[in-house]
C-alpha cells in the first residue's frame, strides 16, 4: 500500500468510526486496573501503654511500604454529570517498620498487615456529555478493614507478639479521567487521597512481662490507578 492510499484509508477509518458517546444517566461503568497504595505514614512516637514500663516514650516512628493490586471501580451515573462510585481491590499487604526508637531491638521490620479499603464516592464530571475526554472529581467515605497482622521473624525473635491495628473510617478525595476509545470502552487514570488513621499495638513479654507498646499512624495514602473501563 502506498502512502497516499494509506492516508486515504486512515481518513475513511476516522470518518467511519462510531461517534463515541460519553456518560449519561443510567450508565453502569466497570473499571479494572493496577492500583497502588502509597502510604504517607506519619506517626506518633512509640509509647509503652501497658506493663511495668507503662508511660515510657520510646520515641521513633512507624513507616509502611507501598503495594500494588488489582483495583475495581463500579460506577452508576445518576445524570450525565453526577455519579456514585464504589472502589474495591484485591487485598493490599504492607510491611510495617519502626525506626529510631530507644529500644534498638524494636527498630526494623515489625511485621505485615493486610487491608481492604472499600470507598463509596460521589463523582462529578464537569464536561459536556458529548466529550470523549471526561475528567472528574469525587469525594466520599472510606472504611479500611485491617486484618491478618503478623509479627515478622526478626521481631518475633526479639520477643514481639500479638501485633494488632485498628480499622478506620475516613474521608476520601479523588481526581480522575476517562477517555472514550469507543462508545463503550475507555481508558482511565485516577489519583485518590484517603484519610486512614489507625492505632497499632504490639506486645513484648521479653522486655518485661505484660509490656505492650502502641503507635498512632496516619496512614493517609495516595492511591493511583490506571486501567480500562467498560460502559454497560
Ligand atoms: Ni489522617
Amino acid at each position: 500500500m502506498n502512502k497516499s492510499l494509506l492516508g486515504a484509508s486512515l481518513v475513511t477509518l476516522a470518518l467511519a468510526a462510531p461517534l463515541a458517546q460519553a456518560h449519561e444517566a443510567g450508565d453502569i461503568i466497570l473499571r479494572a486496573g493496577a492500583i497502588t497504595t502509597n502510604p504517607t505514614a506519619d506517626s506518633s512516637s512509640v509509647k509503652v501503654d501497658q506493663g511495668p514500663l507503662s508511660g515510657a516514650d520510646l520515641g521513633g516512628k512507624a513507616t509502611m511500604s507501598s503495594d500494588t493490586q488489582l483495583g475495581l471501580n463500579f460506577a452508576y451515573m445518576l445524570t450525565s454529570n453526577w455519579g456514585i462510585e464504589l472502589l474495591a481491590a484485591t487485598p493490599f499487604e504492607h510491611d510495617v517498620k519502626l525506626k529510631n526508637t530507644a529500644l534498638s531491638a524494636a527498630n526494623g521490620k515489625l511485621g505485615t498487615l493486610k487491608h481492604l479499603p472499600p470507598t463509596l464516592s460521589v463523582v462529578y464530571y464537569p464536561l459536556d456529555a458529548k466529550s470523549d475526554f471526561q475528567p472528574y472529581v469525587g469525594a466520599g467515605i472510606n472504611y479500611t478493614w485491617i486484618y491478618d497482622e503478623h509479627v515478622g521473624s526478626d521481631a518475633s525473635a526479639a520477643g514481639f507478639s500479638n501485633f494488632k491495628a485498628k480499622n478506620s473510617w475516613g474521608m476520601a478525595w479523588q481526581v480522575g479521567a476517562d477517555y472514550m476509545l469507543t462508545d463503550r470502552v475507555m481508558i482511565n487514570a485516577q489519583v485518590r487521597y484517603i484519610d486512614i488513621d489507625t492505632r497499632a499495638t504490639v506486645e513484648n513479654n521479653a522486655v518485661a512481662p505484660g509490656t505492650r507498646a502502641r503507635v498512632n499512624v496516619d496512614v493517609d495514602p495516595f492511591i493511583y490507578m490506571v486501567g480500562l473501563g467498560y460502559k454497560f
